[in-house]
């Protein structure tokens, strides 16, 4: 079992990043030999101004570390920072088909109605996505439901070149997904849209760095209906914003949305709603603390990201080396 997941250094880490990947990542870490690595040659997809996506590396590094990812039992660094990363792309890329990329549900939402003025990076970066789990024979891909597609093309890339060039070179990952909202945490504003950080407005997301006040303040202020909470998961159905709320606190509670409404059911958001912002705060809060100390030491985070490149660079080049013999590239 080997297990690799990314996120991209832009914005804050939100309430959907930590259920959605990074704490599941922490758990993993007990389990498996883990590499997680910042996302960065993803983040020029889209222009970034370049001072505050070098700002944003070490703050992403330093948000993961609060959030428990251990450099002594993970690997953790800059993809841009392992050279093979873009050199495994470009052989995939002649392997994955238009076709395929033409189905890249985010691609079509992040390029909007505009396609023409869409970057080739952000086209294709679905290849370098596969690249990323490809280079290292994940076996397990921990990521949020958005993020499935992307693993499962890396899965027809695996396949298909195995098969074209008669090897058994690469490993086929699998999505690893959360139950529950885990999943797929939604908007505070809208149970239909997911937390994100590119989101407008941030009353939709919990970030890392909100203080106790503003997390409060937010859950009083997200939208919910004026119904009291069902006795079962199923009564939420029609309840996006409910459903939400109930799934967020299962998650940090680590039960399922049963075990909660079993204990809530019956009381308007009124009442849970403080029991949500005490639950919120009581997971947020030493993390947020643990950020501010790794903040202070941007050296010990360089070193943290130099180190895990070195190490990540020693399982990357072999398999680069394989690639390119695979397909006639070397003698
Ligand atoms: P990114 O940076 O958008 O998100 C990082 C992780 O957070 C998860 N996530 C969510 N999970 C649940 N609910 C939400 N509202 C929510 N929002 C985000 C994402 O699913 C993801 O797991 N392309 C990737 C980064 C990447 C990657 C990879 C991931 C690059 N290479 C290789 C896995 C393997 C991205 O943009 O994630």
């Amino acid at each position: 079992m080997r297990v690799v997941s990314g996120i991209q250094p832009t914005g804050d880490l939100h309430l959907g990043n930590l259920l959605g990947a990074i704490l599941r990542w922490v758990r993993m870490q007990e389990e498996a030999e883990c590499l997680f690595f910042l996302a960065d040659l993803h983040a020029i997809t889209v222009y970034n101004d370049p001072t505050k996506l070098r700002a944003n590396i070490r703050e992403m590094a330093a948000a993961l570390l609060a959030s428990g990812v251990d450099p002594a039992k993970s690997t953790l660094f800059a993809h841009s920072q392992v050279p093979e990363h873009a050199e495994l792309q470009w052989i995939l890329g002649c392997t994955a088909r238009i076709g395929w990329l033409n189905r890249m549900t985010q691609f079509k939402a992040k390029s909007g109605k505009n396609k023409e003025t869409a970057s080739v990076g952000l086209y294709t970066y679905p290849v370098l996505q596969a690249a990323d789990v490809m280079l290292y024979n994940a076996t397990h891909v921990p990521v949020g439901d958005d993020q499935k597609q992307h693993i499962e093309l890396a899965r027809d890339i695996a396949m298909k070149f195995n098969n074209d060039y008669g090897v058994e070179l690469f490993t086929a990952p699998e999505p690893f997904i959360g139950g529950g909202a885990a999943a797929r945490v939604m908007s505070l504003r809208d149970g239909n849209e997911k937390m994100s950080k590119s989101a407008e407005s941030d009353m939709t997301r919990i970030n890392l760095t909100d203080d106790d006040d503003t997390i409060a303040q937010k859950v009083r202020k997200a939208k919910t209906d004026p119904e009291p909470l069902p006795e079962t998961a199923k009564g939420l159905e029609a309840r996006p914003e409910a459903k939400n709320l109930v799934g967020i606190l299962a998650a940090i509670e680590d039960r399922s949305v049963d075990a909660v409404l079993a204990e809530h059911a019956g009381k308007g958001f009124g009442d849970f709603k403080p029991v949500l912002a005490d639950a919120l705060v009581g997971l947020l809060s030493p993390l947020r603390a643990r950020l501010e100390e790794f903040r202070r030491d941007p050296a010990e985070l360089d070193r943290i990201l130099d180190a895990g490149a070195a190490r990540a660079r020693e399982l990357a080049i072999p398999t680069v080396a394989a690639a390119k013999k695979a397909v006639g590239l070397s003698r």
